[in-house]
């Protein structure tokens, strides 16, 4: 595959990024750089071993403590992927793509580690573990994600899978303590539909130098404004309003969590009663 420059990349990224110190060249970061969510596909299969691979890159990254709570399913019969799709909000995406991977925050492992043990493990129910799990589970799918992309692959998140959290649960047959974060679709990018990189906030938005300062921020965020208004419709995103106005429009209500507002009666039902 050619090879982009960073400098080219980090425009794509941010616009005009003169303001950026020049950053030498790796086949990493421009990896990184390069990455955008794939909702096309082949109908090729993937090539054997990309499954093994992408996990071993996910069993790479950091784990607190090394207690590795996380799991991850990995779905290619048609029919559950076509009820997954359905559960996260009709996405056709899940359906198509002939790897879908479910990932799971597990305390439920541990649990049973320490009962074979006689251990307790009354630690489990309180909040840093869930978050802990949580931390744990995005570390390990996001070098998955970067495996994958590494390999020629293109994939996509899937938050919609806790619209209905329960049913997925079932759907898995997840055991107690383990709860559904995210689905990511693994496939062969189709070049006919290729997605374009999607320009983040300026990073006076994001980077705080010694003490964070709100005020920095709106101007950044502006800026970014005026960038992704003609990205939409380049695009043909069907985006209501600037950025700004279509993200505060995300957080209005419960109403705008496409059902997730119920997420913390899910979680105690899922066997996550935290204090
Ligand atoms: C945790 C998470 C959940 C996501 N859920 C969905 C989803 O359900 N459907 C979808 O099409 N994209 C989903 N995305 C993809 C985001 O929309 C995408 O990453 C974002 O718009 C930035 O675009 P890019 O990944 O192409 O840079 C999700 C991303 C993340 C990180």
């Amino acid at each position: 595959m050619e090879h982009q420059s960073i400098s080219h990349l980090l425009r794509l990224r941010y616009g005009d990024s003169d303001s950026l110190p020049h950053v030498a060249w790796s086949e990493t970061l421009e990896l990184l750089l390069k990455h955008r969510s794939v909702r096309a596909y082949t109908p090729d299969p993937l090539p054997v071993g990309t499954l093994e691979a992408m996990v071993a890159a996910a069993q790479s990254a950091s784990s607190s403590s090394n207690l590795q709570v996380w799991s991850v399913v990995a779905v290619e019969e048609h029919a559950r992927k076509a009820r997954l799709a359905h559960l996260a909000g009709n996405q056709a995406h899940i359906t198509d793509c002939p790897l879908f991977l479910v990932w799971l925050a597990d305390l439920a492992r541990l649990a049973r580690v320490a009962a074979q043990r006689d251990i307790p493990y009354a630690g489990l129910d309180y909040t840093e573990m869930f978050i802990l799990s949580v931390v744990d589970a995005t570390l390990a799918a996001q070098n998955a994600v970067v495996a994958a992309e590494a390999l020629g692959l293109g994939v996509v998140y899937i938050g919609g899978i806790r619209n209905h959290p329960l049913d997925v649960a079932a759907e898995l047959q997840l055991p107690p303590r383990v709860f559904p974060l995210f689905g990511l679709c693994v496939g062969v990018p189709n070049d006919a539909r290729p997605a374009d990189i999607k320009p983040r906030l300026p990073q006076d938005a994001v980077v705080h130098r010694e003490t964070y300062a709100a005020d920095q921020q709106d101007a950044a965020v502006e800026r970014y404004n005026q960038m992704m208004t003609p990205f939409y419709r380049d695009q043909q995103m069907r985006v209501n309003g600037d950025w700004a106005q279509h993200s505060a429009r995300r957080v209005a209500g419960p109403q705008s969590l496409s059902g997730r507002d119920t997420i913390r009666e899910a979680l105690r039902q899922l066997g996550f009663d935290l204090r």
